[in-house]
């Protein structure tokens, strides 16, 4: 559906003139509103609050029992559980119509899974998963069902009107035809911890200057922390409180850098800034992945580290490559006196016939060469702008109300998304440039990459439950 359907759509919705069969899929609650679940109910679960308080909030998990009194003090009539598997079980007797995931990322794919196995609508937050099997598992899922159910990831940047002045400014030649396109995220580890040393690429622990990993054994877990429950499917590691030290909407920073919680810049604002480039470039799966960056480690995920990635021809535009860029590694600016690095997190998309350079807020046209007399540059008459995507979450609860309504970042364009940049993890593993098939999602000439395209979960534990 073309955007502009789907904003007619989304005002006739948001106006109550459309109305869920009841019973089917929309809404089971009284007045049209949607039974939802939360699952994280502290840190970047707040950010959900206040959107969906206009629905009936039926269910809470959080395996901290104080995160947990945190959300039920907000919605005191919700049930609460600190198993996520329970409240699952559970979804019929809660009349369950839809559920938010804001835990820790190792475990987005697996809820996400079982709520689409269950017929849930899913929110989730950024990133859809952390290994390429899980994000083609709950792509495959949702694409089973996308008639019936409403995703989101919460890339929620992506409301931002920049979004689309850059996508009309590609489509419509303003610097020619597209050639390539990369993103950038400047962040490197957490200073509290741990030091880098960039030359070499490796991260010491702070205190005794050993090669960081796990982080060592700090004894008992406090009593209001279900730790087991939070390492969930993850191989088991010592407690220690420097998982949870960060303040709320940014613990994530304390365990996304370590392999079995996360996927380290690219699920953190890798996620966000990708975007920004995804959505100009109508991608599906790359035809190769090449990667390089720090050396190897086995618990901590690279801070410096670049990918670059092949896209066939689509309808519009011919073969483009993209690339990633992480830690201190940028892509090469048009010109000496434009500085990429002044912009932490940022995409540069480059033409036959000029460059555009962008973080999330701004964009900065140049053309460039003996051609570039903007002659073929035909920008659309103001009322064919492309229409804004007004509140993100709000987006997404209209369409679980309205099958006919579409949302930006579904399981199918954010798990595009995110399956092309952990390939590139695996490739920096590697050190080899993969050729990949995205219809089989195999690497067909280097077997020890397909076995890093998923990864160990512990016994008990099934991503499709
Ligand atoms: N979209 C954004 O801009 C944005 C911003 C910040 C964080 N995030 C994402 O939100 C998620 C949460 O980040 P955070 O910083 O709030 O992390 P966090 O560690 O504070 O976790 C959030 C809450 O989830 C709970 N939780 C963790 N694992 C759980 C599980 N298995 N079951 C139930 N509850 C569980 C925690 O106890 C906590 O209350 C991450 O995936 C992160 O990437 C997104």
């Amino acid at each position: 559906m073309q955007r502009r359907e789907f904003m007619k759509n989304a005002a006739l919705a948001g106006a109550g003139l459309f109305i869920a069969p009841s019973g089917t899929f929309g809404a089971n609650g009284s007045n049209n509103k949607l039974n939802i679940a939360l699952i994280g109910s502290w840190g970047r679960g707040e950010a959900h609050f206040s959107s969906i308080a206009t629905e009936n909030v039926v269910a809470l998990c959080d395996i901290n029992d104080d995160h947990l009194a945190f959300g039920a003090k907000r919605f005191p009539q919700a049930k609460t559980y600190v198993d996520w598997r329970k409240l699952l079980e559970d979804h019929k007797k809660l009349s369950l119509d839809a559920v938010v995931i804001c835990t820790a990322d190792h475990t987005h794919a697996f809820i996400a899974n079982w709520a689409l196995n269950r017929n849930l609508h899913v929110y989730c937050e950024k990133p859809l998963a952390v290994s390429v099997e899980e994000a083609r598992t709950v792509r495959a899922n949702w694409m089973s069902k996308k008639s019936k159910l409403a995703t989101q990831v919460g890339m929620q940047r992506h409301a931002i009107a920049n979004f689309n002045r850059l996508r009309e400014l590609i489509l419509d030649g303003a610097i020619g035809e597209l050639k390539s396109a990369s993103a950038w995220g400047n962040r490197q580890c957490r200073p509290d911890l741990c030091d880098y040393d960039q030359e070499k690429g490796i991260v010491y622990f702070k205190d005794n200057k050993a090669v960081a990993g796990y982080l060592p054994d700090a004894g008992a877990p406090p009593s209001n922390l279900h730790y087991d429950l939070w390492l969930g499917p993850s191989p088991a590691h010592a407690y220690n409180p420097g998982y949870f030290s960060r303040g709320p909407g940014a613990n994530c920073l304390s365990w996304n850098m370590f392999w079995d919680f996360g996927a380290g810049q690219i699920g953190d604002m890798g996620s966000h800034t990708m975007d920004l480039l995804w959505n100009c470039v109508d991608a599906t799966l790359p035809t190769s992945a090449e990667a390089k960056g720090d050396p190897f480690n086995a618990a901590l995920t690279p801070i410096k580290c670049e990918s670059h990635f092949e896209h066939p021809a689509n309808s519009w535009r011919g073969p483009i490559s993209v690339a990633w860029y992480q830690g201190g590694a940028m892509p090469t600016p048009p010109k000496d006196f434009i500085d990429l690095k002044k912009i932490g997190h940022g995409a540069m998309f480059k033409g036959s016939q000029g460059f555009i350079v962008a973080d999330f807020d701004n964009r900065l046209l140049f053309p460039y060469g003996k051609e570039a007399d903007m002659s073929y540059y035909k920008p659309r008459a103001k009322d064919k702008l492309l229409p804004p995507l007004g509140h993100f979450q709000q987006q997404w609860i209209d369409a679980c109300k309205n099958p006919s309504l579409k949302t930006a970042c579904d399981f199918e364009y954010s798990g595009n998304m995110i399956e092309q940049l952990l390939l590139g993890l695996v490739a920096s593993r590697t050190g080899k440039k993969l050729a990949y098939d995205g219809a089989t999602g195999k690497v067909t000439n280097c077997p020890e990459a397909n076995a890093l395209l998923g990864r160990k979960y512990r016994d008990g534990w099934a991503l499709n439950g």
